[in-house]
């Protein structure tokens, strides 16, 4: 069976925000502790961050991380992470039973922001605090001075405001597990009453109410809903989770996708409708802020109340990394509505970097088409018509075998095309159907493919490989996309 894929340069989904590409440090395990942080290190720099995992963020430069949490915030007090360290207490972590040392707080991660060359998204505590506390941190770093709060910034040696734009309004409130979970219309209430409070120190700030955990939660759509019937006119995005991975099937796990699509139109469809409702010409934007794979049945149990047991710590293989090529697809595809997203996390923690005591951080087999995604900033997200062929799932049904995303640069000059195969035993004939593109030429077809994969957890992941180019390379070109794969093919104007 073969396949084509259409391309044209008029066809455009919308432009693809930078923050599409953010990721997501939690108090959690190794992420902030001998992730990010670990001043006894070698690697360590002054200020205690691992240099060396420093040096890869930058070198891709993710553009935005959410902190502190994930299900961590629904219990923090960002007083405990303020002023002298040695005078900080340690705290029981409700979420994940650890205890928080709180060495590191709001300062350090601000801090290690900008070395990071990064945007901070701060989520406050809607679990067990409110309104107050959340308009605290608010003015803590971004009320220029003079107020008990911003004093207090200053005093603990920084003077200027963090300007922190980006703010999540509580972490997966909808979930049972959540501390502080309650129905929509309770959590509704409580996000607005801190929405306002939160605005009334700073009016620049954008916000982004909880949306639902993942696409099965029974409360999912009518939670959103609901929250929107109160918030529409208070928040600027709505937040999206979903995890994939064990104990899925093989093939569910590949056809991950499909079920983002769906969660991504379920939400705009249902922001539409609450806008349709009030007659609002304001478009809530979707904040996918933790997505990934997560294989469930690869967590050791911990002891609990220890500081930073090593938790959630997933060594990624090669199908892993074509499940991520999908997902970061489908974020493309949707670019005119998500315009936020975390891959959740950043380091250790279901992460693309790994930090070990005392080695050189290393690369999981994710990162290569996560940096893909940031390298799509800014640039323009276009329709794809795709022909592929099909193939059977259980528990799914009928699922392309090809997925694909194209972006145009804002200059115009490149098209890239992101096409991954999902067959365990097909390659795919494929033809680029490029005769709107005059002028452009075929310049590279970079790949993850199996053959060049290794076994999950061997550190180290190499880059995606250049395979030969065809011998026509403009209008219609013909490739091959191999079994189980991840590709980049780029056109260049000439
Ligand atoms: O990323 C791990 C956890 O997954 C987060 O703390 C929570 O928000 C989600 O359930």
């Amino acid at each position: 069976a073969t396949a084509q894929l259409v391309v044209d340069p008029a066809f455009r989904v919308g432009t693809v925000d930078r923050r599409l590409g953010g990721s997501f440090v939690e108090h959690l395990g190794r992420c902030v502790y001998g992730g990010i942080w670990d001043p006894d290190d070698p690697a360590a720099d002054s200020n205690g961050f691992r240099s060396d995992v420093l040096g890869l963020v930058r070198e891709v430069q993710v553009p935005v991380v959410r902190y502190p949490g994930g299900n961590f915030v629904s219990g923090y007090r960002f007083e405990d992470g303020i002023g002298p360290p040695e005078s900080r207490p340690s705290r029981p972590d409700l979420a994940w039973h650890s205890v928080e040392p709180n060495r590191f707080g709001t300062d350090e991660a601000l801090g290690w922001c900008a070395a990071a060359g990064t945007e901070a998204m701060l989520a406050v505590n809607l679990g067990t605090r409110g309104a107050g506390a959340a308009a605290d941190l608010v003015e803590y770093t971004n009320h220029p001075g003079g107020t008990y709060w911003s004093d207090r910034r200053a005093a603990n040696g920084h003077p200027e405001p963090y300007g922190v734009k980006l703010w999540c309004l509580g972490n997966e409130m909808d979930g049972p597990w959540q501390i502080g979970h309650r129905p929509a219309a309770d959590y509704a209430r409580d996000a607005l009453q801190a929405a306002r409070a939160m605005r009334a120190i700073d009016g620049t700030i954008e916000l982004v109410a909880c949306g639902s955990s993942n696409s099965a939660m029974p409360s999912f759509p009518a939670w959103e809903a609901t929250v929107l019937e109160t918030c529409y006119d208070d928040v600027d995005y709505i937040s999206l989770h979903s995890y994939y991975g064990r104990p899925s099937s093989r093939g569910e796990l590949l056809a991950a996708a499909l079920d983002m699509d769906r969660f991504i139109e379920t939400v705009v469809a249902t922001c539409d409708h609450v806008g349709a409702r009030r007659r609002s010409t304001k478009r809530i934007g979707l904040s996918f802020d933790e997505w990934n794979v997560w294989h469930r049945d690869a967590e050791p149990d911990h002891e609990p109340w220890r500081q930073a047991p090593p938790m959630l710590e997933n060594r990624y293989d090669h199908d892993d990394a074509v499940v991520v090529g999908t997902l970061v697809n489908s974020l493309i595809r949707h670019a005119d509505r998500v315009k936020v997203a975390c891959l959740a996390q950043l380091v250790n923690v279901i992460a693309p970097i790994v930090a070990e005591p005392g080695r050189p951080a290393w690369r999981q087999s994710i990162f290569w088409p996560y940096r893909e995604l940031i390298r799509a900033a800014r640039s323009d997200s276009l329709l794809v018509a795709l022909t592929t062929p099909e193939h059977d799932v259980a528990g799914v049904g009928s699922v392309p075998v090809l997925d694909a995303a194209a972006t145009v640069s804002e200059d115009g000059d490149e098209l890239r095309l992101l096409i991954a195969n999902r067959s365990p035993d097909h390659s795919v004939p494929t033809t680029l159907d490029l005769r709107a593109w005059p002028g452009y030429a075929l310049v590279s077809h970079e790949q993850l493919a199996d053959s060049t994969s290794r076994p999950a957890g061997a550190p180290g992941w190499p880059p995606p490989v250049a395979v030969p180019l065809p011998a026509e390379r403009a209008g219609r070109v013909d490739v091959s996309i191999p079994r189980l794969s991840w590709n980049t093919l780029v056109a260049r104007r000439s």
